[in-house]
């Protein structure tokens, strides 16, 4: 009883700071004639270009192929047994994710009864009672769904793999793991993790090849192995999307969402997967209006900054020589002065992100890889450099150590488990063979003992619409993800540095 009182009280003063913050975002047009919030079935048409508010100014959404009628749209209509659309937790507002502060807004506005909070992955386990928002406190602190991933591991082949490893529960804060029908032990064994939605915008280029880096184009960066191939068309995929790859490509990506999140078990159909498949390659997003530095899209800014950058930037392209900068030139707002200073720590913070140069170490999947331990590296050289977008163009899983002891403090609100390495598996280079981690990411599909811990590098536009960052949530704000890499990897950033990188990823 006391919980949920502190949980209401908090949802209150949280959506009373929303509201303040938002109020303040120095701005009159509302572009967005609609509400925020989008429910699916709703009569309402997906504008060609839409703008929603968010705490440091706006994010523009360019829809490129002109206006859909929503109506008659897969992506937003309800088609499974629980109520939910793909747009339920993929809101427009929210850079086609969603953040824990719009989910507590609509456990108050719906009383828990929107099926976002469905049982089956909105809340923390399907067995807890259903109408306590404590039951839903991953999702409405840190923004995480439930993901139930088969044991032993179940790629989409269909042919379950013989794991290296031993998995036991050794926290079990939702009660799920242990649970005798949704846990390790029942009778479809499952392990459930907890991850936040990525970003559905700027799909196209997720999806290009890597171009003029060969031979990253046909392989993983971090085992040399090929690259699956997509089983329609018979071509490798790019691996970019799901923090573990299990999507591989738009449409069985679409048809595993259905699945699980809309609990329709018939599936999509044909028309319906190329139709979501089309809607997610014509989105094209980043913040387009910032409260300080103002309109991020006209000649006076950055070429890198604004949605239509977005369009018109090559695909698959690495931003590493003076001709393509990771996210463009910020040179224009480098002498910027007085409103301005804020312009020149964007452009600061940019230089940072491209040139400053620290030792990157003890990074499994990463250093291991003939690269040397530590590695000398800034942040878009090493790990963030597609044009434009941020991820890593070369894909391959790593682990940062965010999930893991002993580089992230360990997390109380998720489960803890022991992956025990069998004697004759490859251990995962400086974890060793046993391994403390709340999410075992890309281990969970191939099994493998050197994977545990590995995830895939995800975008970074539109990041000030869509806090909390990384898989599980770890960092609640830009600030959080600066001191942990700071931390992570000894950088010493000064104040006014973190300052600087903070401001410029407030602008992507
Ligand atoms: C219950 C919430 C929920 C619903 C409903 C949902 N998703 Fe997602 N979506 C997620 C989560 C969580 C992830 C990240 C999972 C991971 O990384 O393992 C995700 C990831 C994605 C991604 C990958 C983006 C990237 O950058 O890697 C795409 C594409 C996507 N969803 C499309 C869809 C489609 C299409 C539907 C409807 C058929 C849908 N989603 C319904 C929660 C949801």
């Amino acid at each position: 009883m006391k919980n949920m009182k502190t949980l209401f009280l908090k949802a209150l003063l949280l959506s009373q700071a929303l509201l303040v913050s938002l109020m303040t975002v120095a701005d009159t047009e509302d572009y967005s004639s609609d509400a925020q919030w989008w429910s699916p079935g709703e009569e309402r048409v997906f504008p060609q270009y839409s703008e929603y508010k968010n705490t440091s100014g706006r994010l523009g959404i360019i829809n490129l192929n002109g206006p859909i009628n929503t109506a008659e749209h897969p992506f937003f209509q309800a088609l499974g047994s629980n109520g939910r659309g793909c747009v339920s937790c993929h809101q427009p507002s929210d850079a086609m994710s969603i953040t824990p502060e719009t989910a507590l807004q609509r456990w108050k506005e719906t009383n828990g009864k929107d099926p976002l909070f469905a049982a089956f992955d909105g809340s923390d386990c399907p067995t807890l009672d259903q109408s306590k928002p404590s039951s839903h406190s991953l999702l409405l602190k840190k923004g995480l769904f439930r993901i139930g991933m088969p044991w032993p591991p179940m790629p989409f082949n269909g042919k379950p793999v013989a794991p290296e490893f031993t998995i036991e529960v050794i926290r079990d804060p939702t009660g799920c793991n242990t649970d005798p029908v949704w846990g390790l032990n029942s009778e479809k064994p499952t392990v459930s993790v907890y991850r936040r939605p990525r970003p559905v915008i700027n799909v196209d280029h997720l999806l290009e090849m890597p171009h003029g880096v060969p031979p990253y184009n046909k392989f993983f960066f971090n085992d040399s192995s090929l690259l699956p191939k997509d089983p329609e068309t018979g071509n490798f995929v790019s691996q970019q999307l799901m923090a573990d790859g299990r999507g591989l490509t738009p449409k069985l990506q679409a048809l595993d969402a259905a699945q699980t999140h809309l609990e329709l078990m018939a599936g999509l159909s044909k028309e319906q997967l190329q139709q979501i498949e089309a809607f997610e390659r014509q989105l094209f997003a980043a913040q387009s209006f910032d409260a300080v530095a103002g309109d991020l899209t006209g000649d006076t800014t950055p070429p890198g900054l604004g949605p239509d950058a977005l369009v018109k930037a090559p695909r698959g392209r690495l931003g590493n020589n003076p001709l393509n900068k990771i996210f463009g030139d910020f040179s224009m707002w480098e002498n910027a002065v007085n409103q301005q200073e804020f312009k020149a720590s964007v452009a600061r913070g940019a230089n940072i992100f491209k040139e400053r140069r620290f030792y990157i170490k003890d990074v499994g999947a990463y250093n291991d890889k003939g690269l040397g331990n530590p590695f000398k590296r800034s942040c878009g050289a090493g790990c963030h450099n597609t044009l434009v977008m941020g991820m890593d163009l070369s894909p391959g899983f790593m682990d940062l150590g965010l999930n893991n002891w002993p580089w992230q403090t360990t997390r109380s609100d998720l489960p803890l488990f022991k992956i025990t390495c069998h004697a004759n598996a490859k251990p995962q280079s400086y974890l060793g063979r046993v391994i403390m981690t709340h999410d075992p990411g890309r281990a969970l599909i191939t099994g493998k003992c050197i994977d545990v811990g590995g995830t895939m590098t995800q975008q970074m536009r539109g990041l000030a619409a869509r806090a909390p960052y990384f898989a599980g949530g770890a960092a609640a704000n830009l600030r959080e993800l600066v001191d942990f890499y700071d931390r992570r990897f000894n950088i010493n950033y000064t104040e006014q540095e973190k300052i600087d990188l903070v401001n410029f990823m407030r602008t992507l």
